[in-house]
């Protein structure tokens, strides 16, 4: 399947009783060759009102801290654990979540990005439980074959004082995480029966 045909599907989805509240399901947007797949926690109201993720104020900040790396909405994926917005911009339901599940692992299995970047900690629970945001975030983690990189969500940085600068500084590794990757610095061998490694960058 092509991941046009799966954001197609994803478009119809009922599974959850956010169908029934959206106004566009917001699937995705980018390359789906991209090394590099941001996720976020779920739409917002612009999101829902145009069906693009990431057009808010935080998408807003997405598009500066991508610039400072040198990148565009183009050569990269984002995408949200959730793809349809919760009422008032509630936080989303563990049955909400796992409902979308499948569409985000499916999203991930077409695209195979390098790196996963997670912004916020909807998104990191999603991938890496049991992990802290405040502690873990801008540390590269490797759960079996795939290297996952929490980072504070930009709406966050933009309402708390001092997450800005932590942002700013996770982000602007984000090119070098990438280099090890591809290097093979970071050694993804499937025999490695360790299922969590921290990558010492
Ligand atoms: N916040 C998110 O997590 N995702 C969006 O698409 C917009 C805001």
């Amino acid at each position: 399947m092509t991941l046009e045909e799966l954001n197609n599907q994803i478009l119809k989805c009922e599974k959850c009783s956010l169908s029934k509240t959206r106004t566009n399901v917001v699937p995705g947007e980018g390359s789906s060759k991209a090394d590099i797949m941001f996720i976020g926690e779920g739409p917002g109201q612009k999101e829902d009102e145009q069906g693009v993720p990431f057009i808010g104020a935080a998408g807003k900040l997405l598009d500066k801290l991508l610039a400072l790396i040198n990148l565009k909405r183009e050569d990269i994926y984002i995408a949200n654990v959730i793809k349809c917005r919760p009422p008032g911009n509630r936080d989303p339901l563990p049955e909400e979540v796992e409902a979308c599940r499948p569409w985000l692992d499916q999203q991930i299995e077409i695209i195979k990005p390098k790196l996963i970047v997670l912004l916020g900690r909807y998104s990191m629970d999603r991938f890496l439980p049991n992990q802290k945001i405040s502690i873990d975030h801008g540390k590269p983690k490797r759960r079996n074959m795939q290297v996952y990189y929490p980072i504070y969500h930009p709406a966050a940085a933009l309402y708390r004082n001092g997450l800005l600068e932590d942002l700013e500084k996770d982000f602007k590794r984000i090119p070098r995480v990438l280099e090890m990757i591809k290097k093979d610095k970071i050694v993804i061998n499937k025999e490695e029966k360790v299922e969590q490694a921290e990558l010492g960058i």
